[in-house]
């Protein structure tokens, strides 16, 4: 297992590029089986997720390659139905094949995800989406089993805001007899870039970006050629490195509009902005002033940025609440701040950060992606050396950190074991 190696304190300087959304790349990647034929996606990171989404798309018989950014998906001869648990259990994202395996087959055989480090992660909801559709699903010695004769347009009305849910529900209803609508869909960037490359093979959808989503079912659906939009979570991790570092760094190739909160809370904290197209340059506050953040669905703050939010309150300069509503035992990081001398007290669901003057450098774990992304942040602001262990999370979704950090100036190396 890789270690990071950091040693802290340094300035950051210059600009490094975004890389495509993971998020939207891996349901993207699983919708390419609505049709026959080869669809080519570009602007795609070399991670580790989009490794283990190739590998569960070629048991399902895909042809898939990958070189220098461009991934090639080839779904003429897929004929295998299931995904199984030795992938789901390590990347839940695989859930995202179960619409459009049904879609496909009329039937899919998918492991239930099991365990997860940040909390309880039900599949309920893409199992009531897909019943409304018409699919008869049973739970089966931990594995979903859908079959359908033929899907059936109908109203899908989430109780709960679900991002995989709604991709799910989206997948099968482009190819359903009549019309879907589905209400309180989520309205993530990553979302809508699924409703973009479903769009252009063909299917009818209205109200993208919105919580009412309409879909007429259509025939059929072409193989396309789409570049990926940029990472938001990747880069708002950097404009946090930034503010954390105290440095004024830049990032191109990103989407401003899919930051507003983020860089909204980062202006409370006396950060500054200069936005010019799909370029960010951040002008840190000197003295980080707390600020409250409480996750929510977009367009509110980001689950995936609470625990990078986090590290830099560690510094700010008083006491600041860090509320997490979606998944409300995602701070596995705390304690591993803590080492880092954080002053950070944790209550049902909210942290209380107490801002400390620095951070000392120590050993510490990375438990999961988002986790390893704020101890990365930590690690470049603390005096001295911190040594990340386990840092295979935060390859499952950062393209290379360590080399665009490098860029920037920061002293971190990566110890292959
Ligand atoms: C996606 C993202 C993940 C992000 C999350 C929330 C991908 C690959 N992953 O995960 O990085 O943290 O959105 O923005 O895109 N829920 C249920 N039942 C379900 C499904 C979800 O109760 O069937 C709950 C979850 O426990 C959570 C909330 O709904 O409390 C939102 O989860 P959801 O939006 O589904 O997250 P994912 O799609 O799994």
């Amino acid at each position: 297992m890789d270690k990071f190696i950091i040693n802290g304190g340094k300035k950051l300087s210059g600009s490094i590029e975004i890389s495509g959304a993971k998020n939207a790349i891996l349901p993207i990647m699983a919708a390419t089986l609505l049709a026959k034929g080869k669809s080519i996606l570009t602007n795609v990171p070399n991670l580790n997720d989009i490794k283990m989404m190739s590998h569960l798309l070629r048991i399902i018989g895909a042809r898939v390659d990958y070189f220098e950014g461009t991934l090639e998906i080839d779904t003429t001869n897929c004929s295998y139905y299931e995904a199984p648990y030795e992938i789901v259990s390590k990347m839940r994202a695989s859930v995202n094949v179960l619409g459009p395996l049904i879609a496909r087959f009329g039937k899919a055989k998918v492991s239930l995800p099991g365990g997860c480090a940040i909390g309880t992660r039900p599949v309920d909801l893409h199992q009531k989406a897909l019943e409304k559709l018409g699919v008869n699903i049973n739970i089966k010695h931990g594995y979903i089993l859908a079959n359908c004769s033929k899907l059936k347009g109908n109203i899908i009305n989430f109780e709960k805001s679900s991002v995989g849910a709604t991709e799910n529900a989206l997948c099968a209803a482009v190819l359903a007899k009549d019309e879907t609508n589905i209400r309180n869909a989520a309205m993530e960037p990553e979302v809508s870039g699924l409703i973009d490359f479903l769009l252009e093979m063909g299917a009818d959808i209205q109200g993208k970006g919105t919580t009412h989503l309409k879909i007429k079912g259509v025939k059929t659906l072409q193989p396309v050629e789409m570049e990926m939009i940029p990472d938001r979570i990747e880069a708002g991790t950097f404009l946090i490195a930034g503010a954390i570092t105290k440095s004024k760094i830049s990032i191109e190739k990103c989407e401003p509009g899919y930051l507003q909160t983020l860089m909204g809370k980062l202006e409370e904290t006396g950060a500054k902005f200069e936005i010019e197209d799909n370029k960010i340059k951040i002008f840190p506050a000197q003295n980080i002033i707390p600020a409250n953040i409480e996750t929510q669905p977009f367009p509110g703050f980001p689950t995936d940025l609470q625990a990078q939010f986090l590290a830099l309150m560690t510094l700010a300069d008083g006491k600041s609440f860090i509320k997490e509503t979606i998944f409300p035992d995602r701070f596995m990081h705390v304690p591993e701040l803590n080492r880092l001398h954080a002053d950070i007290r944790l209550e049902k669901g909210i942290a209380e950060v107490h801002g400390v003057p620095e951070l000392s450098g120590a050993e510490v774990m990375a438990t999961d992606l988002r986790a390893s992304a704020a101890l990365v942040l930590a690690g470049l602001a603390a005096n001295g050396q911190t040594t990340i262990s386990r840092i295979y999370h935060i390859d499952r979704g950062y393209d290379r950190i360590e080399k665009k950090l490098q860029m920037l100036g920061a002293e971190i190396k990566r110890i292959e074991s």
